[in-house]
């Protein structure tokens, strides 16, 4: 790539940031040569009851052991909240922008530390106790905020859902965390349309999920719901009763702060478990770096707090390091294009940090809408989730940040809990596309097929050397699938799942996953889980899932079933029903083909590389057909499907 091509730092910007190159390359050296010290330095951005002594034990080979900063002792709470009351307790910790626009709250630190001691109170007087485990199932609510950082105050373990999960996929989540409470509410308001929570939960919970003994609800719509006798409980009055003050817990820095399910290649959803220490030493240092955080900020992310983005960015490194965050209920364009603009100008946003797939959908507006917004309190932007194309990066920048603001293209995953790869803003020039270069202290390298190190300029799978701070510690239940999964491809390294390439500059692009895992407007779906759930309906002998690119969700979902029976009527329909009762609505697929067979090689492997051209019509170059059992069905898809495009 050219240099014309390469955004350098805004003399504007670089003169105010918090970390400059020579800054970064001496951080990025200290960390490389005594990574014990380093990190230990690290920790000391938290406050801790027992300071740790040390950093790292972590070790990728065996059976896999991570654990930082193991004798430290601390609260996550505490270190988003009472730590700062003193300074800044009078600060603006939350700004709530509810879905119309004179719904908006401001909750100091002081404010929300008591909120979350009640709501602690609340869950404690249940006889919620440290290690258990609480899933909160809420919209983009105050309450959200407040019930993960009241789990973290009693040591118990957040599993925070999406409201976008099927009864059949809540139910699978709660019962393989074993929860032991919930916290819901009525409805989600989502534009014109009212999404029902509590009705699914119960639904969930009619399926079979013995663990949960309370149901806490939270009124948001104000709708009349059954309430189960003994089970559910509303929860305004029991916050009006609890008592403010809550002494935290004292947690280890190893025991886990919350539990979040995410999507693999094979199986079912895995919990994935992320420490104290660890992660919340992980939230503070990238949030801090990669945002370039300072006094005055107005951080929005715009992520729902179910996703691990929304966990790191929403809720603990902008508190722990004593920011102001901006959490927003509504759509980009509800009531009106350019909703978000409007959010902007109206809280004074400096830190915007968003997903492609809603920059590609809001670079479709007229660009007089972006236009008719000042915009002029932004002064750096961020992108997550899935790679951003040169053109949505380069709209996102002119458009949005006026060519003024930086744009950090942040690469990591729920694994990692935290950022792993992206621009340092005041340090490193930005190429739109590329989420540039790994943080201090992560030892990024690409690997081949073989898993051979690949030096230099090249292309290969992404994976990591060297345990750090944020690395998920575990899956729930599930050591040996974590070590298979994640550090049997090459032996000594961390298997990211994903592709990249990296330029004579050491600059990295991620190129998207090369497993089985596909990407829908940044949610993770396992093609194997859409497989499983289309299995379960006996009108199907098989079926097949694959991604296909999609110009607003970056992918889409495409899948191929044979039925027992072809001249049933609504098969196809069927098999749509079936995801989106297994897994939600966010997994509809694009579309599904009723077709004779699979293409099959002669050890009855399918082959999905086929099927993804065939579902693309891209029929050139269909590659080595030679492996197939039989041949003729390339033919017989492609009459389903139809010819090349
Ligand atoms: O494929 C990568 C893509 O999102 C995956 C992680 O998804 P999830 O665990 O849901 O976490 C999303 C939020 C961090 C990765 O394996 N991905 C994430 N960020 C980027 C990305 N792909 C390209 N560029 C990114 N900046």
């Amino acid at each position: 790539m050219s240099n014309k091509e390469i955004f350098q730092i805004p003399p504007s910007f670089a003169a105010q940031a918090g970390v400059d190159g020579a800054h970064l390359r001496q951080m990025t050296a200290d960390a490389a040569r005594d990574p014990e010290r380093f990190w230990l330095d690290q920790a000391g951005r938290l406050d801790w009851t027992r300071r740790p002594t040390l950093a790292s034990g972590s070790s990728f080979a065996d059976d896999v052991s991570i654990r930082w900063f193991a004798d430290g002792r601390l609260n996550a709470s505490v270190n988003c909240l009472d730590r700062h009351l003193a300074e800044r307790g009078e600060q603006i910790a939350l700004i709530w922008q509810g879905q119309e626009a004179s719904q908006v709250e401001r909750l100091t630190y002081r404010a929300l530390h008591e909120r979350v001691c009640r709501m602690a109170n609340v869950l404690r007087g249940l006889g919620v106790e440290r290690g258990d485990r609480v899933a909160i199932h809420l919209p983009m609510v105050i309450e959200g905020v407040v019930a993960m950082l009241a789990c973290a105050r009693i040591g118990a373990l957040h599993v925070v859902l999406f409201g976008g999960f099927s009864a059949e996929g809540l139910a699978d989540r709660l019962n393989d965390s074993g929860a032991v409470a919930i916290i819901t509410a009525d409805e989600a308001r989502r534009g014109p349309k009212r999404i029902a929570l509590k009705t699914v939960m119960d639904e969930a919970l009619a399926r079979g999920v013995p663990g949960v003994r309370h149901m806490l609800v939270l009124s948001v719509t104000g709708i009349d719901l059954p309430m189960q006798e003994g089970r559910d409980l509303a929860l305004a009055p029991l916050l009006a009763q609890a008592s403010s003050d809550c002494p935290p817990a004292d947690m280890e820095a190893e025991d886990p702060l919350f539990l979040l399910y995410t999507s693999g290649s094979t199986g079912k959803p895995k919990g994935m478990v992320h420490s104290t220490g660890g992660y919340m030493v992980w939230a503070s240092f990238t949030h801090e770096m990669v945002f370039d955080h300072r006094e005055g900020d107005v951080f929005w992310c715009t992520a729902d707090i179910s996703w691990i983005t929304g966990h790191t960015y929403v809720v603990y490194g902008p508190l722990a390091n004593g920011g102001t965050i901006l959490l927003f209920e509504g759509l980009p364009s509800y009531p009106a294009p350019g909703r978000w603009w409007e959010v902007i100008d109206t809280h004074k946003v400096t830190t915007f940090y968003t997903a492609p797939t809603a920059i590609r959908s809001l670079m479709r507006d007229d660009d007089a809408v972006v236009k008719g917004y000042a915009l002029d309190s932004l002064r750096l932007l961020g992108s997550v989730g899935e790679p951003i194309s040169p053109d949505a990066w380069i709209w996102f920048h002119e458009a949005v940040g006026r060519g003024r603001c930086p744009v950090v293209d942040t690469w990591w995953q729920t694994e990692t809990g935290g950022i792993l790869i992206a621009p340092i803003p005041g340090a490193v020039p930005q190429k739109p596309g590329s989420a540039t270069l790994p943080l201090p202290g992560v030892d990024a390298v690409l690997l081949t097929d073989k898993g051979e190190v690949i030096d230099g300029e090249g292309e290969g799978c992404l994976c990591i050397a060297r345990s750090w701070p944020g690395q998920a510690r575990t899956i729930w239940g599930g050591h040996e699938r974590f070590r298979q999964t994640y550090f049997s491809f090459s032996p000594g390294y961390y298997f990211s799942g994903d592709g990249a390439r990296r330029d004579a500059d050491g600059y990295y692009w991620i190129t998207g996953r090369i497993d089985d895992v596909i990407n829908v407007s940044g949610h993770r779906i396992g093609t194997a889980e859409v497989e499983d759930v289309v299995a379960t309906d006996h009108r199907f002998v098989e079926c097949a899932a694959v991604g296909v690119p999609h110009d607003i969700k970056g992918q889409g979902l495409v899948v191929f079933v044979v039925a027992r029976d072809a001249s049933v009527p609504d098969l196809a329909d069927a098999a749509s029903l079936a995801v989106t009762k297994g897994i939600g609505r966010y997994a509809v697929p694009e579309r599904v083909y009723l077709v004779p067979d699979l293409p099959k090689t002669r050890s009855g492997k399918i082959v999905r590389r086929l099927l993804r051209k065939i579902a693309c019509h891209e029929l050139d170059g269909l590659g080595d057909l030679s492996t197939l059992a039989d041949a003729t069905i390339v033919d017989r898809l492609i009459a389903v499907v139809g010819p090349a495009k």
